[in-house]
């Protein structure tokens, strides 16, 4: 899939998928498996790691000096496009939106420790940061510089398309395991990696159900986010034929907000620990934790349906929580 784009090889693939035994057995779901794309590596992995393979790839192919992205303080988007700048040697501007802390901690501390220049914007947040990208993208290209703009999350249909080829590399290995997956779990923020599954799925033929647990936004608008992204793929890529998305958003855990820590995410992330020895992390994928043992005890997810949880990363998030070791 889009073998003709540039792509700079950042992501250890394909990335681990086995069972989760204890956890599978305690919640009564006999085919649990887990997708690991905190595995991704370079240094601590995660989901944005394949969006950079594609977004480097351009940007190099452009002859980009600079990348500039946004996020919030503890951004695993911002660190991997760190790590993507710094292994390839590009300049990187990080814009965060948030008051610059006294002490760096998780993701922050590997930015700097990553040479990354970051800029704090405390009146801001993650959904108003683009207009503050557009302001210094002009002010780089003012002072003659080539940067290259990536937007949250590197949701833009060169980072998207990322997931596709993923879900061809889920589909080769579930093959080899001898099942097609019934149900895939993933956490959505912008909605690149879910739109990016879903044409995968669409391109492969796959009858899934992908069920995106929403973090940032309620289900309504993460669709239109989510369809916005896959149809800009269709216009760009000729290789992705028109289809009618089917966008499943579940948005139980969206309260209190973004990035805050509640009781059940805290359990989701204690158990996925305790029984399989898994790092959950407390914005994204400890919602998706969450949104998993809910549905298998609803009975929304079968004792023998294939299950996929797809493992997004975010761990260093994780130590810059200290309150979660306090069980
Ligand atoms: C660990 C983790 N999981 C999931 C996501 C959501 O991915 P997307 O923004 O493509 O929806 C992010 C986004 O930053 C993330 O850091």
């Amino acid at each position: 899939m889009f073998d003709s784009l540039p792509r700079e090889h950042l992501a250890f693939l394909p990335t681990p998928l086995h069972r989760l035994p204890h956890l599978g057995d305690s919640l009564g779901l006999n085919e649990l498996w887990i997708k690991r794309d905190d595995l991704t590596g370079h240094s601590f992995g995660g989901n944005k790691t394949r969006k950079m393979e594609f977004v480097i790839g351009d940007a190099l192919a452009n002859k980009a000096d600079t990348i500039v992205t946004v996020g919030g303080l503890q951004s695993n988007h911002c660190r991997q496009t760190a790590v993507a700048c710094a292994k390839v040697g590009l300049r990187c501007i990080l814009l965060l939106a948030g008051e610059e802390p006294e002490t760096y901690t998780g993701n922050l501390l590997l930015n700097s420790m990553l040479g990354a220049e970051i800029k704090f914007f405390p009146d801001d947040h993650l959904l108003t940061m683009h207009s503050r990208l557009d302001e210094i993208i002009e002010t780089l290209r003012d002072f003659g510089l080539n940067p290259y703009a990536v937007p949250a999350g590197a949701t833009m249909p060169i980072g998207v398309i990322s997931y596709a080829a993923a879900m061809e590399e889920l589909q080769t290995q579930t093959k080899k395991e001898g099942f097609t997956p019934d149900k895939i779990l993933v956490s959505v923020g912008t909605g690149g990696t879910l739109a990016g599954l879903i044409i995968g799925a669409h391109m492969l033929d796959l009858d899934v159900d992908i069920i995106g647990v929403s973090v940032l936004s309620e289900a309504d608008i993460v669709q239109d986010r989510v369809r916005n992204q896959i149809d800009r793929v269709i216009d760009l890529y000729s290789e992705v034929k028109y289809f009618e998305p089917k966008i499943n958003i579940d948005d139980t855990f969206l309260e209190p907000g973004y990035g805050i820590l509640t009781e059940g995410v805290r359990t989701a992330i204690d158990t996925f620990a305790k029984m399989d020895g898994i790092f959950l992390d407390p914005v994204y994928t400890g919602k998706v934790g969450l949104a998993l043992m809910r549905m298998a005890m609803n009975g929304d997810i079968k004792a023998n349906e294939k299950t996929v949880f797809w493992h997004t990363g975010g761990s260093p998030a994780l130590f810059a929580y200290p309150e979660l070791g306090q069980i």
